[in-house]
């Protein structure tokens, strides 16, 4: 388990590398960019910290990966290791770091955002643990259909300032969608660990994603309502006016609503959702997938995906008979 969350860690620490070098705050604990002034600006829009938060927030992920990778070699067992899939192209606008050009993992150019977490917390009947066929609107429905970028590909990205703002409004879309996924992830692993180390590695880890994605779906809620289209691929995408939205879609309603957990006869009771393990990061696997962060990545990228994933979701408690 703790392989296949280094691994995953790895990734995360990849894109939000990515968006540091061009948007976040630049210095030596975070080192390698340059930043993108058009960029940085059109993201801060949505609150004037958004470069400090993207700063930390990738700080972080660096830490969970070397800290995951460094424990598991600690203990004689092998590391995540991702370096010989560092091939896909990235940004080359203004603020990258020139050496990464062409050593991404994850592609940032081609996303479709899965965004109906947003309404999976504002929903008081509904969780997907106990309704796995209920559909959660998206918020933002533009985005989770066709392909948008959330980083300036090239500097003619950063030149019609209302394109710009629809990237930097996908991205700010895009970092609680991830942070979310962690936000399950950690607890959902945690019900199958049988060691205390390992159960508090995951319930120590976990939480700092939960506070990711609960400043990101804050932010989110500030990005500018607007309608562009993009100029190389002609998709349009369309951010609504989320200030009157009511209970479901009102962007201040951030805390998560609560919702029936366990069972239907208890009260309803506010949590993080879902938590349910089984096949939890071959699931991860898949929603990263089909969000597009993949897209260029070869079949021995996907295989060593898909074998960490299935080693993880064999992983049992070992008191636990189901
Ligand atoms: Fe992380
Ligand atoms: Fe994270």
């Amino acid at each position: 388990m703790l392989r296949f969350a280094a691994a995953a860690e790895l990734l995360e620490a990849d894109f939000w590398i990515q968006y540091n070098e061009l948007a976040g705050i630049q210095d030596p604990e975070v080192p390698g960019g340059t930043g993108n002034p058009a960029y940085t600006d059109a993201l801060n829009a949505l609150d004037e910290d958004m470069n400090v938060y993207v700063h930390d927030n990738t700080d972080d992920e660096i830490t969970h990966h070397t800290f995951l990778n460094a424990y598991l070699v600690s203990k004689g067992a092998a590391p995540a290791n991702l370096d010989p899939f560092r091939t896909l192209m990235g940004s080359t606008a203004t603020g990258v770091n020139p050496a990464l050009i062409g050593r991404r993992l994850t592609n940032l150019t081609q996303l479709t955002i899965d965004n109906s977490w947003w309404t999976r917390y504002r929903d008081d009947s509904h969780n997907p643990d106990l309704d796995p066929n209920h559909v959660f609107p998206q918020v933002v429905p533009t985005l989770a259909v066709n392909q948008h970028t959330a980083i300036p590909r090239t500097d003619a990205d950063t030149t019609d300032s209302n394109f710009l703002q629809a990237i930097a409004n996908t991205a700010a879309f895009h970092f609680p969608t991830i942070e979310q996924g962690g936000n399950s992830l950690y607890p959902s692993m945690a019900l199958r660990a049988t060691s205390v180390e390992v159960l508090r590695i995951l319930i120590s880890i976990g939480p700092t994603e939960t506070m990711h994605f609960q400043t990101w779906s804050d932010k989110a809620g500030n990005a500018p309502a607007l309608t562009a289209v993009d100029p190389v691929t002609g998709v349009s995408v369309t951010f609504p006016d989320l200030s009157g939205g009511g209970k479901l879609f009102q962007n201040n309603l951030i805390m998560p609503e609560p919702c029936p957990f366990l069972n239907r006869n208890l009260p309803i009771c506010s949590i993080i959702r879902p938590t349910q393990t089984q096949g939890v990061a071959m699931g991860v696997v898949n929603f990263l997938t089909s969000m597009g962060l993949f897209i260029g990545q070869s079949p021995a990228f996907f295989a060593l995906l898909t074998q960490l994933a299935q080693a993880a979701d064999r992983a049992r408690r070992e008191d636990d008979d189901d």
